[in-house]
């Protein structure tokens, strides 16, 4: 298993560009699935749940071609099975949704339910409840979701949470539902204006995707498309705190502001210079951080996917931050690692209080998720001394080559092959 070796204390200064989000061209690139003709999709990048998505469309028969290193295309125009096997699902959740699509296009199938994750339990009732509400018949049997319908039809679905997943699962499966269907207190996520924006260039009717009301007009077939994916605000996000961390000097090119609101907001509060321009966003540390409080939300809140980050820079911060997990209920795993690299971080329920120490000192420590994993990466950044993070397949679900973008911009880092 592969390590990563830092030896922290370098202030990163240069420019970098963000990839395309990983967490839009997941769905993405299952709704090729709704269609029989030929999709292609640009910007996606190239990272190991791409790549577990692509396998999993393979194995259900579709045809798949990459066209360089982030562009691909893909032709379900024939499927060989409507069947997502456990072996599969357990390794990426998000693969759960390719149920919607088989049922909506061949009235049935049969998928593998994902279970819980080192972050929570992670329930997908919500993505069940609307299926049944569209008309679709769904069984549990021996871990396996069932699912058919002879016909979908529209409906009002209310969601209890806005969840992420299941507004994108159920937009995907309404696009060919027969009439109208209103999916309510949404999930307002750049990723869902993301998949409906591809839906909508496939010939899907859809309204409202960003608010908290999203209609969906069925229609008969969907045809192909040629799609670019937004960039990743998680990605941009992490550089944007790796200048702040690190007291550099980073612009990130391709950075969309509005997606980072939040974020933004906070590094400001933390007393980061934040230059929002055309082309991205640069942020120019100086001096000691502030300590401030967040709260994870859904968006446009403060998202759960870079808590993990801020937690690192707020560890040599000057004060005391209290930092408050909201979606997920173990999200706070980094915590015990950043302690043994010299934090001072105690956990209530789902409360961190988090005590800024004047400095990091490297260690040994072990990613636990793909975001955690990320987060010892900056603390290490900051550290004076070694710290080696041992587990990084969390991480490689999730960045592209991140050392050497690291590295590029004058961090002391390398991947270790053990
Ligand atoms: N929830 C339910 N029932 C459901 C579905 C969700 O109770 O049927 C709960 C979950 O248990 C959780 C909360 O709702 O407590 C939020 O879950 P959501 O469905 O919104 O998340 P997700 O779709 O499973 C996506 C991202 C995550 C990101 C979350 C929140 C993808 C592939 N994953 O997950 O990304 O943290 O939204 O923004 O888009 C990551 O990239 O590191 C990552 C974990």
């Amino acid at each position: 298993m592969d390590k990563i070796v830092i030896r922290g204390g370098t202030r990163l200064r240069g420019r970098v560009d963000v990839e395309g989000s990983k967490n839009a061209a997941l769905p993405i690139l299952l709704a090729s699935l709704l269609s029989a003709e030929e999709c292609i999709f640009r910007n996606v990048p190239n990272v190991v749940d791409v790549r577990t998505t692509l396998r999993l469309l393979e194995g259900l028969g579709a045809e798949v071609e990459r066209l360089g290193d982030s562009a691909v295309r893909i032709r379900a125009e024939r499927l060989a099975r409507l069947e997502a096997q456990y072996e599969l699902v357990k390794t990426m959740r998000a693969s759960f949704l390719v149920l919607g699509p088989l049922l909506a296009r061949h009235g049935h199938a049969r998928v593998s339910t994902p279970g819980g994750c080192a972050i929570g339990g992670r329930p997908i009732n919500l993505h069940l409840e609307g299926l049944e509400r569209m008309g679709a018949r769904v069984e549990l049997v021996e871990g396996y979701a069932q699912a058919e319908a002879e016909e979908l039809h529209g409906a009002r679905i209310y969601l209890d949470f806005p969840s992420v997943g299941a507004t994108e699962h159920l937009m995907m499966v309404a696009t060919l539902a027969k009439g109208q269907t209103t999916i309510e207190h949404a999930a307002r996520e750049p990723e869902i204006v993301d998949l409906a924006g591809a839906l909508i260039s496939m010939g899907a009717q859809i309204r409202g995707a960003g608010e908290d009301v999203i209609t969906i007009d069925g229609v008969e077939r969907l045809h192909g498309t040629d799609y670019t994916v937004i960039p990743d605000r998680i990605e941009a996000g992490t550089f944007l705190v790796a200048a702040a961390i690190t007291g550099g000097d980073i612009d990130v090119v391709g950075a969309i502001p509005t997606h980072l609101d939040p974020v933004i907001l906070k590094l400001r509060e933390m007393g980061v210079d934040v230059r929002e321009h055309d082309h991205g966003v640069r942020v120019i540390g100086n001096g000691r951080l502030h300590a401030v409080d967040i709260k994870t939300m859904p968006y446009p809140g403060f998202p759960t996917d870079l808590q993990a980050q801020m937690m690192a820079a707020l560890c040599t911060a000057d004060g005391q931050s209290v930092i408050s997990e909201t979606i997920f209920e173990n999200r706070f795993m980094h915590v015990y690692e950043l302690n043994r690299m010299g934090a001072d971080i105690k956990v209530e329920g789902n409360r961190a209080f988090v005590s800024g120490v004047a400095q990091l000192g490297g260690a040994p420590v072990m990613a636990t998720d793909l975001r955690a994993s990320v987060s010892l990466i900056l603390a290490g950044l900051a550290a004076p001394g070694t710290t080696e993070v041992s587990r990084v397949y969390h991480l490689d679900r999730g960045y592209v080559r991140i050392e050497e973008k690291l590295s590029a911009l004058g961090a002391d880092i390398a991947r270790v092959r053990e």
